[in-house]
């Protein structure tokens, strides 16, 4: 490669295993479209899990949690539920569960297990996640699910009594869902001896989570408890591993710009090295397509024509993801551009190089100033060798790495913290409420989360009126915030749009809300993507903007021709309508009544208050450069310039979310008048009464 580049010394652990490789070595990239039954079987075969079948299955049936751990594309997902099945564990009415921490992984392997045991998807095998349900009651036997699902099934069936056998998968990630999840199936287990835990894993940290598993405290002898019911200790098995060795190059220098270094080093791969697909790790939507976009640019060169560029993130159209996973065509290379999603949720086949540029999104929270971010953030060691060892797959691989050894070796922690130790707390917090458990504090988590977030989720549960003074759940507020599957702020506006007669708009509001973005991100053509904005800009601020985009959409008899033309994402919106429709339902069944305001929008604005008067922010008296404070801890916050209110900065606003980058920046950002915090909070600002007297 170019004198950018100098090896390093680091191997990725778990990929130096020779021994199945062999079998690999002359199998050109495979996909699974186009191949028959046998075939199929055949590479189930080959997988290395397949090898540990009677072994896997001896330890389900004599120990109540098995951890098993195997590196990435070794076949846990996709085969450890099929191999329960046919042991007869999806007898008898029973269903076996499979949790991924990510939407697209559950679609992803669902389908491909579907393919593998010759079924129609959502039928025998199935899959659920929030307002996506391709499953059937009835005939369901395998249903992969996110661990957040789960945890909402739990609602209507606390003992999850139709699973047989619960898989929780991708445990090392430790997203905020799986942990919770597995405190609480740990009490489950206590009182279903006969249910079965698989926890899998891709890293060797399962000895504390073994012993997490394995401190229960047996109530017979040890020769009775053996006759009664599974060994409660939990077992961990190995599946070896068997990718290639990956060759680490390092730059030399830091990069000043790791989109332009990203670019650069995949033309120069495409440039100078064999056939082989190449993987690059980048942080999120923006940055991804933006990659995208710049590599389309090169690629119209004739020089780089061979280059086929994908994006892959969660929230792609299933069309995309499936180009994702289709063959590369002969003498084309494939330039997959992805989240963390394919550091271990998905295989792709065909992977020789990897980019990485050493980020991720990651949720940060800041429980004294209640502040949850999701910034771009340096990756841990242990992530970088898993992205790493997506490129030894077929055959010996390459990755480059857009960072320093030394940054590697100093900077980078060994380990990711536990997304329970960086999250905001209330919508967890919420859910084991409603489940029961009361005493959060003395809750036995997998890893514990500060007191001080659980103090503060308490504190918002309480001044959205979910909880009383004793901490339980309110009746009905409090259950029905629990029972909406979003953010309790956003179910507590639904509430409120109630007895304001516009739960018609703010229903709209709560789906495109729940949608990442309704825009065509548009480099390049920002001024353009502006002034389409400006088309539907309300001057009350993004909501009201919302409700503007969504009765254009309807009028165009949602048209994607007027999508295209107004620089609004047509996916999105058809996913806000179907996230719509389901909402009505929930609400329906909430009794909160179907009702427009008919143009009232102060009724909505006050609804908007209603749920976010905690993210309420005033004007500097004299500020120039439009810094707001937030009420509750005097934080400087500035509007988003994405946001319709960027530049016309009213005295009082509320916003959604913040971003941080240079600033912190508020996004979806709504007008109020003052007078309205006490009217809808008076708990929370009793003490500290905005002062209108500001201005
Ligand atoms: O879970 P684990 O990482 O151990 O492996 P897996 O997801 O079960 O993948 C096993 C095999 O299935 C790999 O060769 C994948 O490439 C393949 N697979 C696929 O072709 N298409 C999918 N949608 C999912 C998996
Ligand atoms: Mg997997």
């Amino acid at each position: 490669m170019s004198k950018f580049w100098k090896p390093g010394t680091e191997r990725p652990r778990l990929l130096d295993d020779e021994e199945g490789g062999v079998l690999f070595y002359s199998a050109s990239p495979i996909s699974s479209s186009g191949y028959g039954y046998a075939n199929m079987e055949k590479q189930r075969q080959r997988l290395p899990v397949y090898k540990y079948r009677t072994a896997i299955l001896y330890l389900v049936e004599t120990h109540a949690t098995t951890i098993v751990v195997g590196e990435t594309g070794s076949g846990k997902t996709t085969q450890i539920p099929q191999f329960l099945k046919e042991a007869g564990w999806a007898e008898g009415g029973r269903v076996i569960a499979c949790t991924q921490p990510r939407r697209l992984a559950v679609q992803s392997v669902a389908s491909r297990v579907a393919e593998e045991m010759e079924v129609k998807l959502g039928e025998e095998v199935g899959y659920t996640i929030r307002f996506e349900d391709i499953s059937h009651t009835d005939l369901t036997r395998i249903k992969f699910l996110t661990d957040g699902v789960l945890l909402r099934e739990m609602m209507d069936d606390p003992l999850l009594s139709k699973y047989s056998v619960i898989m929780v998968d991708e445990a090392h990630e430790r997203s905020l869902s799986t942990d919770i999840l597995l405190g609480l199936l740990k009490k489950i287990q206590r009182r279903r001896p006969e249910l079965r835990l698989v926890i899998s894993s891709a890293t060797i940290e399962a000895k504390s989570m073994a012993a997490y598993f394995s401190t229960r405290k047996r109530r017979h002898g040890p020769a009775e408890n053996m006759k009664h019911g599974p060994s409660t200790e939990a077992a961990i098995l190995s599946v070896e591993g068997r990718g290639f060795n990956v060759e680490v190059f390092y730059l030399e220098d830091p990069a000043p710009d790791y989109l332009q270094a990203t670019v650069s080093t995949v033309l120069s791969i495409h440039d100078r090295e064999p056939m082989g697909d190449i993987l690059v790790f980048l942080t999120g939507q923006d940055d991804i397509d933006a990659a995208v976009q710049l590599l389309l640019e090169e690629a119209h060169n004739s020089r780089y024509q061979g280059l086929i560029v994908l994006p892959l993130y969660s929230g792609l159209p299933r069309a995309d993801q499936d180009l994702i996973f289709s063959p590369t065509p002969r003498g084309k290379r494939k330039v997959v551009i992805s989240t963390n999603i394919a550091e271990t949720s998905l295989t792709l086949e065909g992977i020789v190089y990897v980019v990485d540029t050493g980020f991720s999104k990651q949720r940060f929270y800041n429980p004294i100033s209640d502040i949850e971010n999701l910034v771009v953030a340096p990756i841990s060691r242990a992530s970088a060798r898993q992205r790493a060892g997506r490129a030894g797959r077929i055959r010996p691989g390459k990755c480059y790495r857009l960072y320093t050894e030394e940054y590697f070796l100093n900077e980078m922690s060994a380990e990711g913290v536990p997304e329970i130790q960086r999250s905001n707390l209330v919508s967890s917090v919420i859910q084991l409420k409603a489940l029961g458990i009361d005493n959060i504090l003395g809750f036995d988590w997998p890893a514990s989360p500060s007191p001080e977030a659980l103090i503060r989720a308490l504190e918002v549960l309480y001044s959205l009126g979910a909880i009383d003074d004793d901490a339980k759940l309110t009746s009905p507020a409090g259950f029905q915030i629990a029972e909406i599957p979003l953010d309790p702020m956003i179910s507590k506006m639904i509430l409120a749009s109630n007895g304001l007669g516009c739960s018609e708009e703010v229903i709209t509001i709560a789906a495109v809300l729940s949608i990442q973005s309704i825009w065509v991100s548009a480099r390049g053509s920002e001024k353009e993507l502006d002034e389409a904005k400006l088309r539907f800009a309300a001057a009350e601020g993004d909501h009201v903007t919302f409700l503007n985009v969504y009765k254009g959409f309807v009028q165009s008899s949602k048209s994607a021709k007027w999508c295209h033309k107004n620089f609004i994402n047509y996916h999105a919106m058809r996913k806000a309508l179907e996230v719509r429709e389901q909402l009505r339902r929930i609400a329906q069944r909430l009794g909160i009544g179907l009702k427009s305001c008919e143009g009232d929008i102060q009724a909505v604005r006050k609804s908007v208050t209603a749920g976010f008067f905690a993210n309420a922010c005033h004007l500097e008296p004299y500020s120039h450069n439009g810094m707001y404070k937030t009420i509750g801890t005097s934080q400087e916050v500035y509007i988003h310039p994405s946001s319709v209110l960027f530049r016309v900065n009213p005295k009082w606003v509320v916003y959604n979310s913040l971003v941080s980058t240079d600033r912190q920046y508020m996004r979806n950002v709504i007008s109020i008048d003052p007078s309205w915090l006490t009217e809808v909070a008076p708990h929370f600002y009793q003490h500290k009464q905005p002062n209108p007297m500001v201005h």
